[in-house]
């Protein structure tokens, strides 16, 4: 029996986030290169994608590439890069067919052209999209986008389109790259460690967050539905008690 028949539909998480984390250590425990570990890593991407479907959430946001990424051996950056283009060539048919629409989050003007022009592609594409928002942070770090939307309101404010009174949570969360997107209330990481590596701070105020050892190339639809029931076994109370909620 597959755990998605344990799946509680009234209690779905809107919003999943993920920390994609462990593909290295799952190539180097079978004597691979770390490349093959990132090329497993997308069939794990597709495998989730579809249990995500499946299981009616509407917003998966996947941390592809950080920031602090660009930090790595240069083979292994255009190692990545060039396999976002592949995999987002290959994928995107199946994208359209199974009303996955593809957004990203992330300073891509860091992104050599390729990728950005088959990610933009990928996105036109997929626009109409309704089942699943697919989000990729990609050159994505939580501190770079807080500093940009501190910049854009001081910028505005300058313009005279912002006011002191107009600062506040609301506005901040409208200047992020996350505009338009419901806050996570789950967030993932898989890969044994404990963190959350500059991801989403602001949106994952109130998330539920899930660690597990599994590396990501074995992350699969089990996995995903075993996290998913894990979250609906906790009390989200935002700061109340128990007897308010
Ligand atoms: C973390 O494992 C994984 C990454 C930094 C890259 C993940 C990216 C992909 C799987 C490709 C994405 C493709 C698309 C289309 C979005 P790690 O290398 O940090 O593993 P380690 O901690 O074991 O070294």
């Amino acid at each position: 029996m597959s755990l998605i028949d344990k799946l509680d539909y009234n209690r779905l998480p809107c919003h999943i986030a993920i920390i994609m984390d462990g593909n290295g250590r799952w190539a180097r425990a079978r004597g691979l290169e770390r490349s093959e570990g990132h090329r497993e890593g997308v069939s794990a991407i597709r495998k989730v994608v579809e249990a995500a479907s499946k299981s009616s959430i509407q917003y998966l946001t996947l941390y592809a590439f950080s920031t602090e990424n660009w930090n790595r051996p240069s083979e292994e950056v255009n190692g990545l890069m060039d396999l976002m283009v592949y995999a987002i060539t290959r994928e995107t048919a199946d994208l359209i067919k199974n009303g996955v629409r593809i957004a990203y989050i992330g300073d891509i003007e860091r992104l050599p052209g390729n990728v950005r022009e088959t990610l933009e592609g990928c996105i036109r594409e997929t626009a109409k999209g309704e089942r699943l928002t697919l989000v990729l942070a990609l050159s994505y770090s939580s501190k770079w986008e807080i500093a940009e939307a501190a910049r854009k309101i001081t910028c505005d404010f300058t313009k005279g389109i912002l006011q002191e009174k107009d600062i506040n949570e609301k506005t901040i969360s409208r200047y992020l790259t996350t505009n338009g997107l419901p806050d996570p209330d789950l967030l993932i990481r898989t890969g044994g460690e404990q963190r959350i590596s500059n991801f989403l701070l602001w949106q994952c105020a109130y998330a539920e967050f899930y660690f597990t050892d599994t590396f990501w190339p074995d992350f699969g639809e089990e996995e995903l539905y075993k996290a998913i029931i894990d979250y609906q076994g906790r009390e989200r109370r935002y700061g109340k008690i128990s007897e308010q909620i």
